[in-house]
């Protein structure tokens, strides 16, 4: 059985009803994540990595099948596990430091309190930002706050769904190596969704290729580069070949003009 110190899914099967029948999500999946690793899922859309990322973090249950983290099976959602979405979902009548201090979990005195706030503000770069509500912030500046108010409660598990999304190209780069410090820094396990495949190449050390209908793990890839990764090196292109190849593999699309 899997080691204390790591986030396993077990033979996770997710099934909904539906109206003319069932709806099979999930088929298996059965994974064993390290702690401190960094993995991401891509896959079409509607193969259901979001559901599998809402049983990881105990928001849904699985048909058949568990979840445990360090050991312990995941029956409710807990302050432990972290999760961003693709909009930041903040309060927007709280400031940047309010909002961040609304994810603190734990019993603190106020000096404590302040001191780690200004610490996850200086770790996603929003120093001079303190007291800027949400609405006076760009897309990627509202996202850091998200990400700083989920770990700031020395998070074991972060779950990201296509958390830059809706940012422009340069500004996901930049969120893309602030994870990169930020993961470095903490250590947290990270799972990322993401339909950027050169966003999975440049952060993970394994990539989950999904498949739809039922959902489940078509293929696994190692990443062994060393970081931070050069996206237009041999090895990086070579890496986005394989995971465009397991896409194409079954269209009739010509994968040669795509890549
Ligand atoms: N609560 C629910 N009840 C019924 N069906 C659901 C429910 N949640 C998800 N589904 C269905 O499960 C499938 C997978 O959904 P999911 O959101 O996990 O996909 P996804 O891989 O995250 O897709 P996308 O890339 O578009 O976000 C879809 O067919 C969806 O309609
Ligand atoms: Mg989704």
């Amino acid at each position: 059985m899997a080691a204390r110190d790591s986030l396993v899914i077990d033979h996770v099967r997710k099934v909904f009803p539906m109206e003319n029948g069932e709806l099979e999500v999930l088929k298996d999946i059965d994974l064993e994540i390290k702690k401190g690793e960094f993995i991401s899922i891509v896959g079409t859309s509607g193969c259901g990595k979001s559901t599998l990322l809402r049983i990881i973090a105990g928001l849904e249950k699985p048909t058949s099948g568990k979840v445990l983290i360090d050991g312990k099976e995941v029956t409710k959602p807990s302050v432990k596990t972290g999760m961003i979405y693709q909009e930041a979902r903040l309060f927007p009548w709280l400031t940047v430091e309010q909002n961040i201090g609304f994810g603190i979990h734990e019993k603190l005195s106020k000096e404590e309190r302040k001191k780690r706030i200004a610490g996850y503000i200086d770790a996603v770069n929003l120093t001079g930002f303190e007291k800027a509500i949400p609405g006076q912030l760009s897309g990627g500046m509202q996202q850091r706050v998200s990400i700083a108010r989920a770990l700031i409660n020395n998070l074991n598990v972060l779950l990201l769904d296509e958390p830059f999304g809706a940012l422009d190209a340069l500004t996901r780069i930049n969120m893309q190596n602030e994870v990169m410090d930020i993961w470095e820094k903490e250590k947290t396990t990270m799972i990322l969704i993401t339909h950027d495949i050169d966003e999975a190449i440049f952060l993970s050390d394994r990539i989950l290729v999904m498949g739809k209908n039922p959902g489940e793990v078509k293929k696994e890839l190692r990443v062994d580069m060393s970081r931070p990764r050069g996206r237009n090196t041999a090895e990086f292109i070579k890496i986005r070949k394989n995971i465009y190849t397991e896409f194409f593999k079954d269209s009739e699309i010509e994968l040669e003009y795509y890549i």
